[in-house]
């Protein structure tokens, strides 16, 4: 089949990924072992067992449960490595990488070694690997507005080291809103914006995340078609959309991939593309996703291929000279 090399080999840019979700079972029991921390699963097999997700909170439970196992820097170097060893097999040219600090400094790891094990990964994938990788710092939203700017003030001593912030875990309950206070001040200090919004939340949560964070691209998103006015809106501002097909799956967003509204949102004109979300825990990296995604949608095909690569280098926050060089 002629599709599938097509979706291997074409050049992409991955927007959504959660480097704490790139952590493999294997790693997990590595790090546990050498780190000496305890972890209530007795096998690599029984931890794989768990990952049967009823919704995002079933998820996030456990993600959160297998980060603990991270506290040197060299932890975080081998996590980010691994992700970006498997991005570049899969013709992943470009990655804007999330990462969750607060899941690491509430466990009293310093910003510090998060920081500069994750920028090691992303600086050797530039010099061996020829991906070029940017971080992207996530609040959780389920935590409170002060420990969301307790955070961004201890990053700034190493503001270089990241260029946007996100907003992500648990959505029902925690709107855009909270935080508005906080992407002020991070927009203030020239920080790209970005949030995860219509995901589980309503439609209104992308609204809120557009009016009042004034993100420049939306995290999942694809609860938008329930607004037709929401999608004219964020079809004429070319809003992207970071759709993670087999992340929506697992989590029950689509009761299966034939359901996906991946070609509802391209026939509508709006610029989504495919991304991995945490794809160590929901069955695969990037290509893996093109492929099952295309695969069980036959309304998609070689020119929704293109498009959905053209539209992840046209959303990526590189330079328009380099994204000239990409499109
Ligand atoms: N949604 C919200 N929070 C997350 C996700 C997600 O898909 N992945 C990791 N944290
Ligand atoms: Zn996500």
């Amino acid at each position: 089949e002629r599709l599938p090399a097509l979706l291997r080999l074409m050049p992409k840019a991955e927007l959504h990924i959660h480097i704490e979700g790139s952590l493999e079972p294997e790693l997990i029991f590595k790090l546990a072992q050498r780190n000496g921390v305890t972890l209530p699963y007795a096998s690599v097999e029984a931890l794989r067992a768990a990952y049967a997700f009823t919704d995002l909170q079933s998820f996030l439970d456990i993600y959160y449960a297998g980060a603990s196992v991270l506290l040197k820097e060299a932890d975080f170097f081998e996590m980010a490595w691994a992700y970006l060893e498997r991005a570049a097999a899969d013709n992943v040219v470009h990655a804007e990488i999330f990462f969750d600090p607060q899941t690491h400094t509430e466990r009293g790891v310093p910003f510090e070694t998060v920081i500069l094990g994750l920028d090691h990964a992303v600086h050797r994938a530039h010099t061996e690997l020829g991906v070029s990788a940017r971080l992207i710092l996530c609040f959780l939203r389920h935590l409170s507005e002060e420990d969301a700017f307790k955070t961004l003030e201890a990053a700034l001593p190493w503001r270089h080291h990241f260029i946007g912030v996100g907003l992500d875990s648990s959505e029902m309950g925690f709107p855009p809103a909270k935080f508005e206070r906080v992407f002020a001040r991070a927009r203030e200090l020239g920080f790209h914006i970005v949030a995860h919004a219509g995901e589980e939340g309503p439609p209104a949560y992308i609204t809120e995340a557009l009016d009042l964070l004034h993100t420049e691209r939306i995290d999942h998103g694809v609860r938008c078609l329930e607004d037709a006015g929401l999608v004219a809106r964020l079809a004429a501002s070319r809003m992207p959309l970071t759709v993670c097909p087999l992340s929506n799956l697992k989590l029950c967003v689509f009761k299966t991939l034939a359901e996906h509204n991946l070609p509802a949102l391209l026939d509508v004109g709006l610029c989504a593309m495919v991304n991995s979300d945490d794809p160590a825990y929901f069955g695969g990296y990037l290509n893996q996703n093109f492929v099952e995604t295309f695969a069980a949608l036959p309304q998609l095909g070689a020119r929704q291929a293109w498009q959905l690569a053209a539209n992840s280098f046209e959303a990526s926050f590189v330079s328009d000279e380099q994204k000239a060089h990409w499109l």
